[in-house]
């Protein structure tokens, strides 16, 4: 039967038909086609994973880090991927990836705040300049972002905003306080953010992703200085430690129309870490 039977005699309604197309679509074109993604942090470990597989599925991604070298290693592999260096803790520097990104590839789509590093410390251990340091790249970088990429998806005609923050931010983690901190301010900022673009009607969605232990170099560095008696040792060896594509997986649907009634939204990724 033709399709346009099938639509008349109620076999198919109109939403499965538009279903269809769009399954179609994506399988062709890819999930997140044509759509222009900033991923700060993007030259190593979950950014680099969220940046292969974005660009694969269609993205224009632009590339940002403090990490000149890689990211201009990772971009030069990735089909019409650009590399920007950026300190996320600079505003003008901000100002400059949002301007450049609008200008040249048109507009922007999603951004993934991911940039971030991690140092040992309780809260008796850290020094101010410590904490300073943690707080201003993760809690500030992320703040910046959103500050700046807001308006300029809004021009765009809407977009996601992806928060990486940490399954740290659920828990007691004595032994870094910082981090944690820092964590908490994201995720409460992007309820924050999301209820603002909502009140606005600006189309964009803005939702914190908290993973639990995955491979990557930091994770292989804060591995090689815990003690062996560590609690979070204990429980990476319990979980176990997922690979960066599998974040990256959850970035992707956050990043594609798939997620486009989830906003302001905690996503765990953790294995069961924090269920109970
Ligand atoms: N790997 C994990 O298990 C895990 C778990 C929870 C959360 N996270 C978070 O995921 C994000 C990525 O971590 P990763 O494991 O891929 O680490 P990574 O060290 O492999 O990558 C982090 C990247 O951020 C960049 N960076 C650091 N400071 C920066 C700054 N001031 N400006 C711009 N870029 C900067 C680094 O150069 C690096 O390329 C971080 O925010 C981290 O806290 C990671």
């Amino acid at each position: 039967m033709g399709i346009f039977k099938r639509i008349f005699s109620g076999e198919l309604t109109l939403a499965n038909v538009v279903y269809k197309i769009t399954v179609y679509r994506d399988s062709v074109m890819g999930r997140v086609a044509g759509k222009v993604v900033i991923i700060t942090g993007g030259a190593s470990g979950l950014g680099a994973a969220d940046a292969r597989l974005l660009s694969g599925e269609g993205a224009r991604v632009v590339l940002t880090d403090v990490d000149r070298e890689r990211g201009e290693a990772l971009a030069a592999e990735l089909e019409g991927a650009l590399f920007i260096e950026h300190d996320v803790r600079d505003e003008a520097a901000w100002q400059h990836v949002i301007a450049t990104t609008v200008e040249r590839l048109g507009g922007l789509d999603v951004l993934v705040n991911n940039a971030g590093l991690v140092k040992f410390g309780s809260v008796e251990e850290t020094t101010l300049e410590e904490y300073r340091l943690l707080n201003s790249v993760m809690s500030e970088g992320t703040f910046l972002g959103c500050k700046y990429a807001v308006p300029a998806m809004a021009q765009s005609g809407g977009g996601s905003i992806i928060n990486i923050s940490s399954v740290a931010a659920l828990k007691g983690v004595g032994a870094i306080v910082a981090y944690t901190a820092a964590k908490g301010a994201i995720r409460a900022m992007t309820r924050s953010v999301a209820v603002h673009c909502q009140e606005r009607k600006y189309n964009i969605r803005c939702n914190v992703v908290l993973p639990g232990a995955h491979d990557t170099p930091m994770t292989r560095a804060a591995l090689a200085e815990l003690p062996s008696e560590e609690e979070g040792l204990n429980q990476i060896q319990q979980h176990g430690q997922g690979r960066p594509e599998d974040v990256a997986r959850l970035v992707l649907f956050l990043a594609s129309e798939e997620s486009c009634h989830i906003t302001g939204s905690e996503l765990v990724i953790d294995n069961g870490e924090t269920m109970r």
